[in-house]
C-alpha cells in the first residue's frame, strides 16, 4: 500500500482549506473527457478533490506521450482516481483523521469501522475509498482502466492493472 507521506498530508491539508471551485476553462476540460454518467460523480467532489483531481490530470496529460494507446482512458483514470472519498462524506480535519487512524490500524481497522455507526463508520468508509470509488465507476460503466486505477492507485505496481508505464506516470502526476 502506497501510504501518504507526513509531508505529503500537510501539503494537502493545506490545500484543502483553501476554498473554492476550479477555474471554469478547467473544469470544462474535464467535463468533455468524462462520459455523461461520470459527469455527475465529478460534480459530486469537494471543490478540494476537484481542484486535486484536476491537477492530477493535466500533469497526466503533460506526462504522456501523444498518440498513446488508450491515452483519453488514462486521463479519466486520473481525473476520478479519488471518486470514492465522495461516499465517506468526511472533511478535512475528518481525511487527516481517517488518514492517520489508517496508518496506525491499517486495513483491519477500516473493515471494523465501515459497519459502526457515525463518525467511526465514515472514517472506516474514508479507508475503503479506492474500493468504492472502484464500485461507483463499475456502476456509471467506466472503461476497465478507470474503474481498476481507482482500486489499484495506494497499490505496489505489481498489483496494477494499468501498465506500469502510465501507471508511474499517474502515480507521478498523484504526487505533484
Ligand atoms: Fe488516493
Ligand atoms: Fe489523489
Amino acid at each position: 500500500m502506497r501510504r501518504l507521506r507526513p509531508l505529503h498530508w500537510g501539503r494537502r491539508f493545506f490545500g484543502s482549506i483553501r476554498p473554492g471551485a476550479p477555474p471554469e476553462a478547467d473544469v470544462s476540460w474535464a467535463l468533455g473527457l468524462l462520459s455523461p454518467t461520470e459527469q455527475p460523480l465529478f460534480a459530486r467532489m469537494s471543490n478540494p478533490d476537484r481542484r486535486h483531481a484536476i491537477r492530477v490530470a493535466r500533469a497526466a496529460d503533460a506526462g504522456l506521450a501523444e498518440g498513446l494507446d488508450r491515452r483519453d482512458e488514462a486521463l479519466v483514470a486520473a481525473l476520478l482516481h479519488d471518486v470514492g472519498k465522495t461516499v465517506a462524506g468526511l472533511g478535512t480535519y475528518g481525511r487527516v483523521i481517517a488518514t492517520l487512524s489508517g496508518a496506525v490500524g491499517g486495513a483491519d481497522l477500516a473493515e471494523l469501522w465501515q459497519d459502526t455507526t457515525g463518525y467511526t463508520r465514515k472514517v472506516g468508509l474514508y479507508l475503503r475509498y479506492p474500493e468504492l470509488g472502484a464500485e461507483l465507476l463499475a456502476v456509471a460503466g467506466s472503461k476497465p482502466w478507470v474503474i481498476a486505477w481507482s482500486r489499484e492507485h495506494h497499490n505496489p505496481e505489481a498489483d496494477w492493472t494499468l501498465p506500469p508505464e502510465i501507471g508511474r506516470v499517474l502515480v507521478a502526476a498523484d504526487e505533484s
